[in-house]
C-alpha cells in the first residue's frame, strides 16, 4: 500500500509527466456536479463520442465528422495533437429573458486532431459539460488543403441508448415547424425537427436534442440511420443545389447540444443554449430594446372578418387602428402592429411572386397619422414585413424599409416568410435563410427595431449576441385556431410546445383570446381552451413580446383583461414546479421590476386538481393571490368562457389546489404586501 505522502508524490509526477506526454486516445469530461460524463474515443476508423448520465449510458459511441465535397471523410486516421481542459463558472445578465442572472458553470474539453497520413488535414473538436447537459461543436481551422468547401454531410451521430419516447414534428414538410407534435417512439422517426424531447419515466431522465448559435452554417435536422433504429444521425437542411454548407475556414459549426434532466419539466429550467452562445455584441441597446406586451390588426383577418386585401373588407384603415389605439392606451399595451399596411396584399399574395412594397402605406391607411396619433397616445406602431417567402424582393428593399420604420418612430417589426420555398427554391432551415435573416437582425439593429420573426429559421439562442432579436414563431400557433381549414390545435398543442419548440426560445404564440364564438366565417374553428388557460398562457409560454390577440371590443367590460393588463413580459426569475409533457404544466415567474410572482398552470383536455406548493414565495411575506380559475362549469368544448375571479392572503408556506377544467387553467398574480 502506498503511503499517503507517496500517493501524493505519485500523482504530482504523474500529471507533470502527462503535460508533456501524448495525449491518450480516449478523453473524459465530467459535468460540475459529476452527473453526467461524456467520453471520447480516437478509434482508428474514427472519432466517437458517448454520454452518460447518472452512470446509464444515455449515447452510446456515436460517430464525429464530415464529409467533404471532392476529398475524402474527415473523420478517422486521427492523432490527437492536445487535448486542453478548462473549468468555467461564472454569471452573466441577459438585457432580458426569464431570469436576470444566468449561471454558466461547465467543464471544457477541447481536442486538437490532425490527419496521420493522406491530407493531414486537421480539425477540433470542443465539448462542454453543464449541470444540464452537454454541448460540442467543431472548429475547423486555416489550412491550405480546407480553404473554401463544401459540407456534404456532417457526420454526427447520436446513437441513443434506448429506445425513449419521442415529441417530434417531422422535418422537410411545406409548413415546416407549424405542426402538431407526434408523441411516438424514437424508433418510429424518420426525419425530425430539433429540439427533439425523449423521456424515459423508468430510468428518470428527459434528453433534448437542440443547436446553439447557428450561423452562416445549415440548420440541423435528425434523421434515422435505419428504418426502426434508434440511431439518429445530423442531416444539415441542403440548398437547392443539394450542397449542405459552403464553407471556408476558419470555420467554428453551430454547438450540438443534449439537454438532459431527471424530468421533462426540469429541462424548462435550462440555460444551455443561451449559454453557448456569445455575449451581447450590439452593446447598450435600452433606447429601443424593450421587453412589452402588443395588440393588432391581425385575428379578424384570421377568423374571416377582414382581409389584407385593399377594398371594401380591408383591415387596415386608419380608423380601425385608432380604435386599437384607443383601447391600447388604457392598458399597459405598448404597441399596435397593423398587417395589410402596406401596398401589394391584393388577392392571393401566397400563390404568387410578392408584390409587395416595404415603404408605401396601402390607401385607405394614412400612416403618419397613425403614428402621430399613437404617439400623442404613448405608445407605437408595430411594422410589418410580409415577404412570402420573397427573399430577393424583400433585400433589394430591406435597407430603405427599415429606415422608412426608423423615421415613423416604430421600433418593432413583425416579419413573416409565408410559403414552402425561398425564392421558390431554397429551405426555411438551410443556410440561405440562415444567413438572410442574419441580415435581417444586424440590419434591423442598424435602425434601432426589435426583431419578431414568423415562418423563419429555429432559435438557436441568438437573442443573447443579438438582443434585439426579441421573438418569433417557429410553430403551429394561435392562428390555426382562427383560420386553418383542419379546424384548430388540439388541446394538447400548449401543454406540448413549452417542452419542445419552446426549448429553443422565445415563442411568439399569440394567446389572449377571449370570445370563443366567431364562427360566422369559421363554423368549424375553435380556440380549444377556456379563459382561465388563455391568461395562463401569458406564463407558460416565454416571450419578450406577447401579444393580447383578441380584438378591442372582445376585451371591453371584461375583468379578466386584468391580468393581461399586469403581467409582464421581462422576468427576474422563472421555474417550473410541476409539469408532463402533453398532460400538464405549472410556472411560476418573478416580475424584473417589483416583487410580484405569476403562476399559470395548464391542463389539457383532462380536468385535473393540482397541489401547488408556493416556496418561490419571500419567506416571511405575505402576497395578496388575484387567482383567475375556470367556473365550476368550464369546460373548452361548451363553456370556455366561465370564469372565477377571487383573491386570498397566502404566503410560501400555503398549498393552493388548483382544479383545472377540461382545457382548461389557471392564472395567479401574488402581489406582495
Ligand atoms: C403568417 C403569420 O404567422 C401570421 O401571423 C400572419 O398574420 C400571416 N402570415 C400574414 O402575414
Ligand atoms: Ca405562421
Amino acid at each position: 500500500m502506498f503511503s499517503r505522502h507517496k500517493l501524493l508524490a505519485f500523482f504530482l509526477l504523474s500529471t507533470t509527466f502527462d503535460a508533456f506526454a501524448e495525449p491518450v486516445d480516449q478523453q473524459q469530461l465530467l459535468s460540475p456536479d459529476g452527473r453526467i460524463r461524456v467520453i471520447v474515443n480516437n478509434q482508428p476508423a474514427g472519432l466517437e463520442y458517448s454520454i452518460n448520465f447518472n452512470d446509464k449510458a444515455i449515447i452510446k459511441p456515436s460517430r464525429l465528422g464530415f464529409a467533404i465535397k471532392g476529398q475524402p471523410d474527415l473523420a478517422g486516421d486521427l492523432e490527437l495533437v492536445k487535448a486542453d481542459k478548462e473549468t468555467v463558472r461564472k454569471q452573466w445578465q441577459p438585457v432580458w429573458g426569464e431570469r436576470a442572472t444566468v449561471s454558466d458553470e461547465h467543464n471544457e474539453l477541447h481536442l486538437y486532431l490532425a490527419e496521420k497520413t493522406g491530407l493531414k488535414r486537421k480539425f477540433e473538436v470542443v465539448f462542454r459539460a453543464f449541470d444540464d447537459g452537454v454541448g460540442f461543436r467543431y472548429v475547423i481551422p486555416e489550412q491550405e488543403q480546407l480553404d473554401t468547401f463544401s459540407i456534404e454531410d456532417e457526420l454526427t451521430e447520436f446513437a441513443f441508448a434506448r429506445n425513449y419516447h419521442a415529441w417530434w414534428i417531422p422535418a422537410y414538410r411545406d409548413q415546416d415547424y407549424e405542426y402538431q407534435y407526434l408523441n411516438s417512439a424514437l424508433s418510429s422517426i424518420d426525419v425530425a425537427h430539433t429540439p427533439l424531447t425523449l423521456t424515459e419515466v423508468e430510468d428518470n431522465v428527459a434528453i433534448a436534442v437542440h443547436e446553439a448559435a447557428l450561423i452562416d452554417y445549415a440548420g440541423m435536422t435528425l434523421r434515422n440511420t435505419a428504418e426502426n433504429h434508434i440511431t439518429l444521425k445530423a442531416d444539415l437542411v441542403p440548398w437547392a443545389d443539394g450542397t449542405r454548407v459552403y464553407a471556408q475556414t476558419p470555420l467554428e459549426t453551430p454547438w450540438r447540444t443534449i439537454q438532459i434532466a431527471d424530468s421533462a419539466a426540469d429541462l424548462l429550467n435550462s440555460d444551455l443554449v443561451l449559454n453557448l452562445n456569445e455575449p451581447n455584441k450590439l452593446g447598450d441597446v435600452s433606447s429601443y430594446v424593450k421587453p412589452g406586451k402588443y395588440m393588432g390588426v391581425w385575428w379578424e383577418m384570421h377568423i374571416g372578418n377582414k382581409s389584407w386585401s385593399p377594398g371594401e373588407d380591408q383591415g387596415a384603415t386608419t380608423e380601425r387602428v385608432r380604435q386599437y389605439i384607443d383601447f391600447a392606451a388604457k392598458h399597459d399595451i405598448d404597441g399596435v402592429l397593423v398587417e395589410g399596411w402596406n401596398k401589394g396584399w391584393e388577392g392571393e399574395w401566397w400563390s404568387r411572386k410578392p408584390t409587395f412594397v416595404f415603404d408605401e402605406p396601402v390607401v385607405g391607411f394614412d400612416i403618419d397619422a397613425a403614428t402621430e396619433y399613437a404617439q400623442s397616445k404613448g405608445l407605437r406602431l408595430i411594422g410589418h414585413h410580409e415577404t412570402a417567402a420573397g427573399v430577393a424582393h424583400y433585400e433589394e428593399q430591406m435597407e430603405r424599409a427599415f429606415a422608412y420604420y426608423k423615421k415613423q418612430g416604430i421600433q418593432s417589426v413583425k416579419m413573416g416568410y409565408v410559403g414552402p420555398r425561398l425564392d421558390g427554391k431554397e429551405s426555411h432551415q438551410g443556410q440561405f435563410m440562415v444567413r438572410h435573416f442574419q441580415k435581417v437582425v444586424e440590419t434591423a439593429a442598424k435602425y434601432d427595431i426589435m426583431v419578431n420573426a414568423h415562418e423563419t429559421v429555429k432559435d438557436t439562442g441568438l437573442r443573447r449576441t443579438y438582443p434585439n432579436l426579441m421573438t418569433r414563431e417557429g410553430v403551429r400557433g394561435m392562428e390555426y385556431n382562427g383560420g386553418s381549414p383542419d379546424t384548430g390545435n388540439l388541446p394538447n398543442h400548449t401543454v406540448i410546445i413549452p417542452f419542445t419548440r419552446g426549448l429553443s426560445g422565445p415563442t411568439d404564440f399569440t394567446p389572449g383570446i377571449f370570445n370563443f364564438d366567431y364562427k360566422k366565417h369559421r363554423p368549424n374553428n375553435r380556440v380549444p381552451s377556456t379563459l382561465a388557460n388563455q391568461l395562463a398562457l401569458y406564463v407558460t409560454i416565454y416571450s419578450p413580446l406577447q401579444m393580447a390577440a383578441d380584438l378591442p371590443e372582445n376585451y371591453e367590460g371584461k375583468p379578466a383583461f386584468k391580468f393581461i393588463d399586469d403581467v409582464p413580459t421581462d422576468w427576474s426569475d422563472s421555474k417550473t414546479l410541476a409539469g408532463e409533457i402533453g398532460q400538464y404544466l405549472i410556472m411560476a415567474r418573478q416580475d424584473k421590476h417589483s416583487s410580484d410572482w405569476y403562476l399559470g398552470a395548464i391542463t389539457n383536455e383532462e380536468a385535473r386538481m393540482l397541489p401547488v406548493d408556493l416556496s418561490f414565495l419571500e419567506p416571511a411575506a405575505q402576497y395578496r393571490a388575484e387567482i383567475y380559475r375556470d367556473a365550476a362549469n368550464a369546460d373548452w368544448r361548451d363553456n370556455p368562457e366561465a370564469i372565477e375571479i377571487v383573491s386570498q392572503t397566502v404566503s410560501r408556506d400555503t398549498v393552493l389546489s388548483l382544479d383545472l377544467k377540461p382545457g382548461g387553467g389557471t392564472a395567479i398574480r401574488f402581489i406582495k404586501l
